[in-house]
């Protein structure tokens, strides 16, 4: 098969890798892509929302199927224009990723179906957003309704970050801040579930955690993510069948009720709290940097996995997992997420593939004349199996000491919460 892959980050470098496994692929392209997919793949010049040339170019090369990685191109449509063409595609169409779309959506849409959520309000403006924080109790969390890259969320404990936060919004997120969430503040600890639905039916993959703090101890401002774990210890059996039975089963139900069956990857951002299982957010697609933690542990085929979603017959699909645990560390350039540099040289990255220990999966990378340079703010996803978390987290730091560039910085402390978890045996 030839197969298309939508997206540049270190998320379809793991979907590339794990997809060029399968003996059923005869060529991977992927577009963008970046250094690290090019060794795999074709790369191609098409940006990830150029919907109509990615299609075109899907004709014309004779491409059996389509994944498509971030977000964007889902909202806008990706997959009804593909469908329309005849094209096979990987994802929800525009109607089912407007669960990741619109954050309003996706609280009336649990509100509906009683799938635990924060109880939460919307407001049409922010001047009415702004009223309603005067008269009301802290902490409490503020969201920009629509797309924002992670940024569109604030959780304030007074009411001047609430007002920041709205301003943050009136500036920078005109579009996705056209509507407001205002929600109750959850405890708990985070973790990340994603399910593979074939729009009525569904596998759900070993649970992740995300790193979203720039700094250790989740301290500094939020980012794309700088690292991630998996299985993560917060979801026991326990847990995960009531995840299951109270937000996946539910949610992929309640969209064929709603008449706009989820056939995709369903990611589903959880805050593990005393009263159990509450959705955070939801995603229509795979996790970034979840997804480069996840996928190594996976022993089964992946493209098997979503030919049988794409061909409504997921119930045949049987996951097989390795059983030890698997780090992923994000490398990125100083300054991120803030401003900060490209076009930094990668040293030590043969040495880290010789050393076969671990896979260096490319996210801000290219390639220039003989080297690769840094070209984005997350560089690099440094992923390696272990023997429990903390093998993997030895392993995944060995080669991370392998790789310098200029100004790079990571976090020291990706898996030590799962770590503590399981020290304190709270699980
Ligand atoms: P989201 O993009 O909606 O997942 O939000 C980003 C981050 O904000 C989450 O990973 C949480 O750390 C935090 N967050 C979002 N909603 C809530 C909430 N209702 N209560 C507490 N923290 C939240
Ligand atoms: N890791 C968070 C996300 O993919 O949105």
């Amino acid at each position: 098969m030839n197969i298309l892959i939508v997206g540049s980050g270190g998320r379809e470098h793991a979907l590339a890798w794990k997809i060029s496994q399968s003996p059923k692929v005869k060529k991977i392209f992927c577009a963008p892509g970046n250094g690290g997919i090019a060794q795999i793949a074709e790369c191609v010049d098409i940006a990830s929302d150029d919907i109509a040339g990615l299609a075109q170019f899907a004709q014309k090369h004779s491409i059996d199927l389509t994944i498509v990685g971030p977000e964007a191109p889902l909202a806008a449509g990706i997959v009804d224009e593909f469908q329309s063409k005849g094209l096979k595609v990987f994802g929800p169409n525009r109607l089912a990723a407007q669960l990741e779309g619109s954050k309003v959506f996706a609280k009336e849409f649990m509100h509906r179906h009683g799938i635990p959520t924060a109880s939460f309000m919307s407001f049409d403006s922010i001047s009415e957003a702004r009223e309603f924080l005067q008269e009301t109790q802290f902490p409490l969390v503020i969201k920009a309704d629509g797309l924002a890259s992670g940024k569109g969320v604030f959780v304030c404990y007074t009411i001047d970050e609430a007002l920041n936060g709205l301003k943050e919004i009136e500036e920078h997120m005109a579009e996705a801040g056209k509507r407001i969430l205002v929600e109750e503040c959850l405890r708990g600890e985070e973790a990340s579930i994603l399910a593979i639905s074939d729009g009525e039916r569904y596998v759900v993959l070993e649970s992740s955690q995300d790193h979203k703090r720039i700094f250790d101890d989740d301290l500094g401002p939020n980012t794309g993510g700088m690292g991630a774990y998996s299985p993560a210890p917060v979801v026991n059996d326990l847990m995960l069948a009531k995840i299951e039975t109270q937000i996946i089963e539910p949610v992929i139900r309640g969209m064929v009720m709603d008449k706009m069956p989820f056939q995709g990857v369903l990611y589903a951002g959880l805050m593990i709290t005393d009263e159990g299982p509450m959705v955070l957010e939801f995603n229509a697609r795979f996790g970034d940097p979840e997804t480069q933690a996840v996928l190594p542990r996976l022993k089964t085929d992946l493209l098997e996995v979503i030919l049988a979603a794409c061909e409504r017959r997921i119930d045949q699909v049987d996951l097989e997992w390795d059983r030890r645990a698997c780090v992923c560390v994000v490398m990125s350039a100083g300054g991120y997420p803030g401003s900060y540099e490209k076009g930094m040289v990668i040293h030590g990255l043969e040495k880290a593939a010789a050393s076969g220990d671990g896979i260096v999966f490319h996210a801000g990378t290219k390639r220039h004349g003989g080297a690769v340079v840094t070209s984005g703010g997350r560089v690099l996803g440094v992923t390696a199996l272990g023997e429990g978390i903390e093998g993997a987290i030895a392993n995944a730091y060995k080669i991370v000491d392998m790789i310098r560039f200029d100004h790079c910085f990571f976090r020291r402390d990706i898996g030590a919460k799962a770590l503590k978890r399981i020290e304190q045996k709270t699980i």
